[in-house]
Protein backbone atom coordinates (compact mmCIF):
# COMPACT_ATOMS: atom_id res chain seq x y z
CA UNK A 1 0.00 0.00 0.00
CA UNK A 2 1.11 3.58 -0.60
CA UNK A 3 0.57 6.68 1.13
CA UNK A 4 1.02 9.99 0.29
CA UNK A 5 1.18 13.02 2.09
CA UNK A 6 -2.13 14.56 3.27
CA UNK A 7 -3.08 18.37 4.23
CA UNK A 8 -6.19 17.56 5.84
CA UNK A 9 -8.94 14.93 6.44
CA UNK A 10 -12.31 15.64 6.14
CA UNK A 11 -16.45 13.64 6.63
CA UNK A 12 -17.65 11.42 8.17
CA UNK A 13 -16.44 7.67 9.11
CA UNK A 14 -18.80 4.78 10.04
CA UNK A 15 -15.78 2.79 11.90
CA UNK A 16 -16.75 -0.99 12.12
CA UNK A 17 -17.90 -2.54 15.10
CA UNK A 18 -15.61 -3.01 18.48
CA UNK A 19 -13.74 -5.88 18.04
CA UNK A 20 -13.68 -6.88 22.00
CA UNK A 21 -17.07 -6.12 22.74
CA UNK A 22 -18.30 -8.76 19.43
CA UNK A 23 -16.30 -11.26 20.78
CA UNK A 24 -17.92 -11.49 23.88
CA UNK A 25 -21.43 -10.90 22.51
CA UNK A 26 -20.64 -13.81 20.30
CA UNK A 27 -19.45 -16.00 22.81
CA UNK A 28 -21.95 -14.94 25.47
CA UNK A 29 -25.00 -15.64 22.99
CA UNK A 30 -23.63 -19.27 22.24
CA UNK A 31 -24.05 -20.43 25.99
CA UNK A 32 -27.12 -18.42 26.41
CA UNK A 33 -31.08 -19.75 26.42
CA UNK A 34 -32.49 -18.16 23.28
CA UNK A 35 -31.59 -16.59 20.42
CA UNK A 36 -29.88 -13.27 20.08
CA UNK A 37 -29.57 -10.76 17.34
CA UNK A 38 -26.31 -8.63 17.44
CA UNK A 39 -26.19 -5.62 15.02
CA UNK A 40 -23.13 -3.59 14.18
CA UNK A 41 -21.00 -7.11 14.34
CA UNK A 42 -17.50 -6.64 13.72
CA UNK A 43 -16.25 -7.38 10.57
CA UNK A 44 -12.51 -7.89 11.87
CA UNK A 45 -11.44 -11.61 10.61
CA UNK A 46 -10.81 -12.05 14.45
CA UNK A 47 -14.12 -12.11 14.97
CA UNK A 48 -14.81 -14.17 11.66
CA UNK A 49 -12.20 -16.56 13.98
CA UNK A 50 -14.35 -16.38 16.99
CA UNK A 51 -17.30 -17.15 14.99
CA UNK A 52 -15.89 -19.86 12.95
CA UNK A 53 -14.64 -21.70 16.53
CA UNK A 54 -18.10 -21.47 17.90
CA UNK A 55 -19.46 -23.14 14.63
CA UNK A 56 -16.97 -25.69 15.29
CA UNK A 57 -18.45 -26.19 18.82
CA UNK A 58 -22.04 -26.87 17.38
CA UNK A 59 -23.43 -23.38 17.66
CA UNK A 60 -25.63 -21.94 14.43
CA UNK A 61 -25.23 -18.81 13.36
CA UNK A 62 -26.76 -16.89 10.81
CA UNK A 63 -24.49 -13.45 9.21
CA UNK A 64 -26.90 -10.74 7.63
CA UNK A 65 -24.96 -8.14 6.37
CA UNK A 66 -23.42 -6.34 9.61
CA UNK A 67 -25.30 -7.95 11.86
CA UNK A 68 -25.91 -11.94 12.75
CA UNK A 69 -27.89 -14.18 14.75
CA UNK A 70 -26.56 -16.64 17.25
CA UNK A 71 -28.89 -19.75 18.37
CA UNK A 72 -27.96 -20.64 21.67
CA UNK A 73 -27.29 -23.80 23.11
CA UNK A 74 -27.29 -23.02 26.82
CA UNK A 75 -24.57 -22.86 29.27
CA UNK A 76 -24.04 -26.92 28.51
CA UNK A 77 -25.10 -27.38 25.08
CA UNK A 78 -21.84 -26.75 23.22
CA UNK A 79 -20.76 -30.11 21.61
CA UNK A 80 -17.27 -31.61 21.61
CA UNK A 81 -15.43 -30.19 18.17
CA UNK A 82 -14.52 -32.80 15.86
CA UNK A 83 -11.78 -30.62 14.33
CA UNK A 84 -8.88 -28.49 16.33
CA UNK A 85 -10.05 -24.52 16.66
CA UNK A 86 -8.77 -22.15 13.98
CA UNK A 87 -8.26 -19.02 16.31
CA UNK A 88 -6.19 -17.41 13.59
CA UNK A 89 -4.43 -14.24 14.65
CA UNK A 90 -6.84 -13.31 17.76
CA UNK A 91 -5.82 -13.67 21.15
CA UNK A 92 -8.73 -12.74 22.19
CA UNK A 93 -10.40 -15.64 20.88
CA UNK A 94 -7.99 -18.32 22.00
CA UNK A 95 -7.72 -16.89 25.85
CA UNK A 96 -11.86 -16.56 26.00
CA UNK A 97 -12.88 -19.13 24.31
CA UNK A 98 -10.12 -21.29 27.07
CA UNK A 99 -12.12 -19.95 29.74
CA UNK A 100 -15.28 -21.57 28.44
CA UNK A 101 -13.86 -24.77 27.10
CA UNK A 102 -12.26 -25.64 30.32
CA UNK A 103 -16.14 -26.02 31.64
CA UNK A 104 -16.62 -28.31 28.95
CA UNK A 105 -16.62 -32.35 29.96
CA UNK A 106 -14.51 -32.79 26.66
CA UNK A 107 -11.24 -32.52 24.83
CA UNK A 108 -10.54 -29.70 22.61
CA UNK A 109 -8.27 -28.53 20.64
CA UNK A 110 -7.27 -24.59 20.08
CA UNK A 111 -4.76 -23.64 17.20
CA UNK A 112 -3.45 -19.99 15.89
CA UNK A 113 -1.20 -18.76 13.32
CA UNK A 114 2.56 -17.99 13.49
CA UNK A 115 2.09 -14.78 15.75
CA UNK A 116 -1.04 -16.53 17.87
CA UNK A 117 1.23 -19.44 18.07
CA UNK A 118 4.37 -17.53 19.86
CA UNK A 119 2.08 -15.47 22.69
CA UNK A 120 2.14 -16.56 26.20
CA UNK A 121 -0.44 -18.81 27.04
CA UNK A 122 0.92 -19.60 30.79
CA UNK A 123 -0.71 -16.90 32.08
CA UNK A 124 -4.25 -18.33 31.31
CA UNK A 125 -3.06 -22.05 31.85
CA UNK A 126 -2.16 -21.46 35.14
CA UNK A 127 -5.73 -20.26 36.39
CA UNK A 128 -7.08 -23.15 34.27
CA UNK A 129 -5.69 -25.74 35.85
CA UNK A 130 -5.94 -25.03 39.16
CA UNK A 131 -9.52 -25.01 39.01
CA UNK A 132 -9.73 -28.16 37.67
CA UNK A 133 -8.87 -28.60 33.46
CA UNK A 134 -5.86 -30.22 32.26
CA UNK A 135 -4.23 -28.23 29.51
CA UNK A 136 -1.83 -29.00 27.42
CA UNK A 137 0.79 -26.54 25.71
CA UNK A 138 3.99 -26.42 24.26
CA UNK A 139 6.28 -24.74 26.13
CA UNK A 140 3.00 -22.38 27.16
CA UNK A 141 2.64 -21.50 23.95
CA UNK A 142 -0.74 -22.57 21.67
CA UNK A 143 -1.63 -25.32 20.25
CA UNK A 144 -3.53 -26.06 23.16
CA UNK A 145 -5.34 -28.97 24.27
CA UNK A 146 -8.00 -28.19 27.22
CA UNK A 147 -9.49 -31.26 29.08
CA UNK A 148 -12.38 -29.49 30.42
CA UNK A 149 -14.14 -30.78 33.47
CA UNK A 150 -17.33 -30.07 34.88
CA UNK A 151 -18.05 -28.79 37.43
CA UNK A 152 -15.04 -26.88 38.21
CA UNK A 153 -13.58 -25.60 41.67
CA UNK A 154 -14.28 -21.83 41.81
CA UNK A 155 -11.33 -19.59 42.31
CA UNK A 156 -9.82 -16.77 43.88
CA UNK A 157 -7.60 -14.94 41.43
CA UNK A 158 -5.43 -11.80 41.41
CA UNK A 159 -4.55 -10.62 38.39
CA UNK A 160 -0.78 -11.26 38.01
CA UNK A 161 -0.60 -8.85 34.32
CA UNK A 162 -3.53 -6.39 33.77
CA UNK A 163 -4.66 -7.95 31.37
CA UNK A 164 -8.69 -8.22 30.36
CA UNK A 165 -8.30 -11.69 28.55
CA UNK A 166 -6.62 -13.58 31.53
CA UNK A 167 -9.53 -11.71 33.32
CA UNK A 168 -11.89 -12.80 31.29
CA UNK A 169 -10.76 -16.37 30.32
CA UNK A 170 -11.43 -17.05 34.84
CA UNK A 171 -14.83 -15.12 34.99
CA UNK A 172 -15.98 -17.46 32.14
CA UNK A 173 -14.43 -20.77 33.67
CA UNK A 174 -16.41 -19.31 36.57
CA UNK A 175 -19.48 -19.69 35.41
CA UNK A 176 -19.01 -23.20 35.22
CA UNK A 177 -17.64 -23.51 38.53
CA UNK A 178 -19.20 -25.29 41.69
CA UNK A 179 -19.17 -21.88 44.01
CA UNK A 180 -18.11 -18.11 43.23
CA UNK A 181 -15.04 -17.32 41.31
CA UNK A 182 -13.16 -13.81 42.34
CA UNK A 183 -10.83 -11.96 40.07
CA UNK A 184 -8.74 -9.34 42.06
CA UNK A 185 -7.23 -6.55 39.74
CA UNK A 186 -4.97 -3.33 40.86
CA UNK A 187 -4.84 -1.97 37.29
CA UNK A 188 -8.52 -1.46 35.77
CA UNK A 189 -8.67 -3.17 32.75
CA UNK A 190 -11.49 -3.52 29.97
CA UNK A 191 -14.64 -4.28 31.82
CA UNK A 192 -16.28 -5.54 28.54
CA UNK A 193 -16.93 -8.57 30.11
CA UNK A 194 -18.84 -7.59 33.20
CA UNK A 195 -20.58 -5.48 31.30
CA UNK A 196 -21.75 -7.90 28.93
CA UNK A 197 -22.72 -10.57 31.27
CA UNK A 198 -24.69 -8.41 32.82
CA UNK A 199 -26.76 -7.73 29.47
CA UNK A 200 -27.10 -11.89 29.61
CA UNK A 201 -28.53 -11.65 32.74
CA UNK A 202 -25.69 -12.53 34.79
CA UNK A 203 -25.45 -11.18 38.79
CA UNK A 204 -21.80 -9.92 38.40
CA UNK A 205 -20.83 -8.36 41.66
CA UNK A 206 -17.85 -5.64 41.47
CA UNK A 207 -16.32 -4.55 45.29
CA UNK A 208 -13.95 -1.42 44.39
CA UNK A 209 -11.23 -1.53 47.42
CA UNK A 210 -8.51 0.90 47.74
CA UNK A 211 -6.02 0.13 45.01
CA UNK A 212 -8.02 -3.35 44.14
CA UNK A 213 -11.11 -4.03 42.27
CA UNK A 214 -12.71 -7.80 43.50
CA UNK A 215 -15.36 -8.99 40.65
CA UNK A 216 -17.49 -11.80 41.65
CA UNK A 217 -19.22 -14.57 39.79
CA UNK A 218 -21.57 -18.08 40.68
CA UNK A 219 -21.30 -20.64 38.73
CA UNK A 220 -24.94 -21.29 39.08
CA UNK A 221 -25.21 -18.22 37.13
CA UNK A 222 -27.67 -18.77 34.01
CA UNK A 223 -27.58 -16.45 30.56
CA UNK A 224 -30.51 -15.25 28.44
CA UNK A 225 -30.42 -14.28 25.11
CA UNK A 226 -30.55 -10.51 24.48
CA UNK A 227 -30.41 -8.60 21.11
CA UNK A 228 -27.47 -5.61 20.93
CA UNK A 229 -25.81 -3.15 19.01
CA UNK A 230 -22.26 -3.14 19.05
CA UNK A 231 -21.06 0.48 19.10
CA UNK A 232 -17.65 1.36 16.73
CA UNK A 233 -14.56 0.61 17.85
CA UNK A 234 -12.43 3.12 19.40
CA UNK A 235 -9.25 1.82 18.85
CA UNK A 236 -10.14 2.01 14.68
CA UNK A 237 -11.72 5.60 15.75
CA UNK A 238 -7.87 6.53 17.14
CA UNK A 239 -6.14 6.61 13.65
CA UNK A 240 -8.19 9.13 12.20
CA UNK A 241 -8.24 11.03 15.74
CA UNK A 242 -4.56 11.10 15.79
CA UNK A 243 -4.36 12.19 11.70
CA UNK A 244 -6.44 14.57 12.37
CA UNK A 245 -5.25 16.41 15.37
CA UNK A 246 -2.41 16.67 13.95
CA UNK A 247 -3.18 17.76 9.87
CA UNK A 248 -4.78 21.69 10.32
CA UNK A 249 -7.82 22.46 8.98
CA UNK A 250 -9.18 18.88 9.23
CA UNK A 251 -12.62 17.92 10.53
CA UNK A 252 -13.89 14.21 11.04
CA UNK A 253 -17.19 13.00 12.83
CA UNK A 254 -17.38 9.59 13.86
CA UNK A 255 -21.01 8.35 14.87
CA UNK A 256 -21.87 5.67 18.06
CA UNK A 257 -18.21 5.10 19.35
CA UNK A 258 -17.77 3.21 22.06
CA UNK A 259 -16.50 5.65 25.02
CA UNK A 260 -16.19 2.57 27.71
CA UNK A 261 -13.38 5.08 30.06
CA UNK A 262 -11.11 1.59 29.85
CA UNK A 263 -10.85 2.20 26.90
CA UNK A 264 -10.34 6.24 26.41
CA UNK A 265 -6.93 6.63 27.63
CA UNK A 266 -5.80 7.74 24.12
CA UNK A 267 -8.59 10.80 24.21
CA UNK A 268 -7.77 11.92 27.28
CA UNK A 269 -3.80 11.94 26.16
CA UNK A 270 -4.61 13.32 22.97
CA UNK A 271 -6.73 15.99 24.98
CA UNK A 272 -3.93 16.64 27.11
CA UNK A 273 -1.79 17.45 24.15
CA UNK A 274 -4.22 20.40 23.54
CA UNK A 275 -6.36 18.60 20.46
CA UNK A 276 -9.70 19.15 20.14
CA UNK A 277 -11.81 16.28 20.48
CA UNK A 278 -15.62 16.88 21.21
CA UNK A 279 -17.92 14.06 22.09
CA UNK A 280 -21.57 14.73 21.12
CA UNK A 281 -24.78 12.63 21.62
CA UNK A 282 -23.80 10.31 24.43
CA UNK A 283 -25.87 7.62 25.29
CA UNK A 284 -26.01 4.12 27.18
CA UNK A 285 -26.16 1.21 24.55
CA UNK A 286 -26.44 -2.22 25.21
CA UNK A 287 -24.52 -1.28 28.97
CA UNK A 288 -22.11 0.47 27.13
CA UNK A 289 -21.48 4.28 27.13
CA UNK A 290 -21.46 5.77 23.60
CA UNK A 291 -21.65 8.92 21.31
CA UNK A 292 -19.95 10.99 18.63
CA UNK A 293 -16.40 11.94 18.67
CA UNK A 294 -15.71 14.95 16.21
CA UNK A 295 -11.85 16.26 15.80
CA UNK A 296 -10.45 19.15 14.66
CA UNK A 297 -6.76 19.87 13.46
CA UNK A 298 -6.43 23.46 15.01
CA UNK A 299 -3.19 24.81 16.14
CA UNK A 300 0.27 23.60 17.68
CA UNK A 301 0.26 20.49 20.07
CA UNK A 302 1.97 19.94 23.09
CA UNK A 303 1.98 18.96 26.78
CA UNK A 304 3.00 19.64 29.91
CA UNK A 305 3.58 16.59 30.87
CA UNK A 306 4.89 14.77 27.77
CA UNK A 307 4.74 11.22 29.33
CA UNK A 308 2.30 8.82 29.57
CA UNK A 309 2.69 5.90 32.07
CA UNK A 310 0.93 3.86 35.06
CA UNK A 311 -2.39 2.98 35.13
CA UNK A 312 -3.26 4.69 31.91
CA UNK A 313 -1.59 2.00 29.78
CA UNK A 314 -3.91 -0.64 30.27
CA UNK A 315 -6.73 1.96 28.69
CA UNK A 316 -4.81 2.49 26.09
CA UNK A 317 -2.63 -0.43 25.45
CA UNK A 318 -3.68 -1.23 21.88
CA UNK A 319 -3.28 2.90 20.97
CA UNK A 320 0.50 2.62 21.78
CA UNK A 321 1.92 2.48 18.30
CA UNK A 322 -0.33 5.24 16.94
CA UNK A 323 0.55 7.55 19.79
CA UNK A 324 4.11 6.82 19.34
CA UNK A 325 3.20 7.89 15.86
CA UNK A 326 1.77 10.61 17.33
CA UNK A 327 4.88 11.65 19.19
CA UNK A 328 6.63 12.62 16.14
CA UNK A 329 4.49 15.90 15.38
CA UNK A 330 4.12 17.47 19.08
CA UNK A 331 6.33 19.91 20.72
CA UNK A 332 8.80 17.46 23.26
CA UNK A 333 7.53 14.02 21.71
CA UNK A 334 5.98 11.73 23.72
CA UNK A 335 7.59 9.05 26.07
CA UNK A 336 5.42 5.92 26.66
CA UNK A 337 6.34 3.74 29.44
CA UNK A 338 4.95 0.62 31.78
CA UNK A 339 3.71 -0.92 28.85
CA UNK A 340 5.83 -4.32 28.80
CA UNK A 341 3.03 -6.05 27.77
CA UNK A 342 3.00 -4.43 23.85
CA UNK A 343 6.13 -7.08 23.80
CA UNK A 344 3.87 -9.94 23.39
CA UNK A 345 0.95 -8.93 21.07
CA UNK A 346 0.18 -9.46 17.53
CA UNK A 347 4.21 -8.54 17.05
CA UNK A 348 6.80 -6.93 19.80
CA UNK A 349 5.11 -3.43 18.93
CA UNK A 350 7.80 -1.56 20.53
CA UNK A 351 10.17 -3.13 18.55
CA UNK A 352 8.19 -2.71 15.40
CA UNK A 353 7.12 0.64 16.08
CA UNK A 354 11.15 1.94 16.66
CA UNK A 355 12.10 0.21 13.78
CA UNK A 356 10.02 1.79 11.85
CA UNK A 357 10.10 4.97 12.90
CA UNK A 358 13.66 5.28 12.83
CA UNK A 359 13.20 4.22 9.51
CA UNK A 360 10.94 7.32 8.63
CA UNK A 361 14.17 9.39 9.97
CA UNK A 362 12.49 9.53 13.62
CA UNK A 363 14.53 10.16 16.66
CA UNK A 364 13.78 7.09 18.94
CA UNK A 365 14.81 5.31 22.39
CA UNK A 366 14.02 2.09 22.98
CA UNK A 367 13.00 1.09 26.69
CA UNK A 368 12.62 -2.41 27.79
CA UNK A 369 8.86 -1.23 28.92
CA UNK A 370 8.14 1.64 26.06
CA UNK A 371 9.86 4.05 23.92
CA UNK A 372 10.66 7.79 24.15
CA UNK A 373 10.09 9.67 20.35
CA UNK A 374 11.28 12.79 19.52
CA UNK A 375 8.96 15.41 17.57
CA UNK A 376 10.39 14.68 13.78
CA UNK A 377 10.09 15.51 10.65
CA UNK A 378 9.20 12.27 8.58
CA UNK A 379 10.40 11.59 5.64
CA UNK A 380 8.47 8.55 3.12
CA UNK A 381 10.14 4.69 3.76
CA UNK A 382 9.16 1.62 3.16
CA UNK A 383 7.48 0.34 6.53
CA UNK A 384 7.43 -3.40 7.32
CA UNK A 385 3.40 -4.41 9.10
CA UNK A 386 5.47 -7.34 10.86
CA UNK A 387 1.92 -8.74 10.01
CA UNK A 388 0.51 -6.62 12.62
CA UNK A 389 -2.95 -4.94 11.91
CA UNK A 390 -2.01 -2.19 14.31
CA UNK A 391 1.42 -1.56 12.88
CA UNK A 392 0.07 -0.70 9.04
CA UNK A 393 -2.34 1.61 10.53
CA UNK A 394 -0.27 3.72 12.36
CA UNK A 395 2.18 4.13 9.91
CA UNK A 396 -0.66 4.60 7.28
CA UNK A 397 -1.08 7.48 9.56
CA UNK A 398 2.23 8.23 9.90
CA UNK A 399 2.61 8.18 5.92
CA UNK A 400 0.02 11.12 5.97
CA UNK A 401 2.74 13.61 8.10
CA UNK A 402 5.80 12.01 5.63
CA UNK A 403 7.55 14.28 3.06
CA UNK A 404 7.36 11.87 0.00
CA UNK A 405 5.41 8.61 -0.48
CA UNK A 406 5.61 6.06 2.24
CA UNK A 407 5.11 1.92 1.35
CA UNK A 408 3.11 -0.04 3.71
CA UNK A 409 4.48 -3.96 3.26
CA UNK A 410 2.00 -6.33 4.64
CA UNK A 411 -0.92 -3.96 4.31
CA UNK A 412 -3.43 -6.60 4.18
CA UNK A 413 -3.37 -7.30 7.96
CA UNK A 414 -5.37 -4.34 8.98
CA UNK A 415 -8.36 -6.51 8.20
CA UNK A 416 -7.54 -8.47 11.59
CA UNK A 417 -9.47 -5.23 12.91
CA UNK A 418 -10.55 -3.32 9.99
CA UNK A 419 -10.98 -4.21 6.84
CA UNK A 420 -11.31 -1.54 4.11
CA UNK A 421 -9.59 0.90 6.09
CA UNK A 422 -7.36 2.18 3.47
CA UNK A 423 -10.83 3.14 1.41
CA UNK A 424 -12.10 5.01 4.11
CA UNK A 425 -8.45 6.70 5.10
CA UNK A 426 -8.31 7.46 1.56
CA UNK A 427 -11.74 8.52 1.44
CA UNK A 428 -11.05 11.23 3.65
CA UNK A 429 -7.96 12.29 3.08
CA UNK A 430 -7.34 15.89 1.06
CA UNK A 431 -3.71 15.46 -0.83
C1 LIG B 1 -8.39 -7.36 24.63
C2 LIG B 1 -7.54 -7.05 25.65
C3 LIG B 1 -6.18 -6.53 25.45
C4 LIG B 1 -6.01 -5.96 24.05
C5 LIG B 1 -6.58 -6.86 22.99
C6 LIG B 1 -8.04 -7.11 23.22
C7 LIG B 1 -9.70 -7.93 24.96
O1 LIG B 1 -5.27 -7.58 25.61
O2 LIG B 1 -4.65 -5.71 23.78
O3 LIG B 1 -6.40 -6.27 21.72
O4 LIG B 1 -10.59 -7.95 24.09
O5 LIG B 1 -9.87 -8.36 26.10
P1 LIG B 1 -4.75 -7.99 27.07
O6 LIG B 1 -5.94 -8.17 27.89
O7 LIG B 1 -3.99 -9.27 26.95
O8 LIG B 1 -3.87 -6.85 27.49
Amino acid sequence: MIIKPARRLEGTVNLPGDKSISHRAAMLASIAKGSSRISNFAASEDCSSTLRCLEGLGVEIRRDGTSIAVIGRGKNGLLAPRAPLDCGNSGTTMRLLSGILAGQPCESILIGDESLSRRPMKRIIAPLTEMGAAVEATDGHAPLTISGRSPLKPLNFELPVASAQLKSCVLLAGLYANGETAVIETEPTRDHTERMLRAFGVDVAIRDGDERRRIMISGSSVLTATDLQVPSDVSSAAFFLVASACLAGSRIEMPRVGLNPTRTGVIDVLRSFGASIETADERISGGEPIGTLIVSGDGRLGARLNKVSGGIIANLIDEVPILAVFGTQVEGGIEIRDAGELRVKESDRIAAVAENLRRMGAEVQEFEDGLKVERSRLKGASIDSFGDHRIAMAFAVAGLFADGETEIRGAECAAVSFPGFFDVLSSVTNG
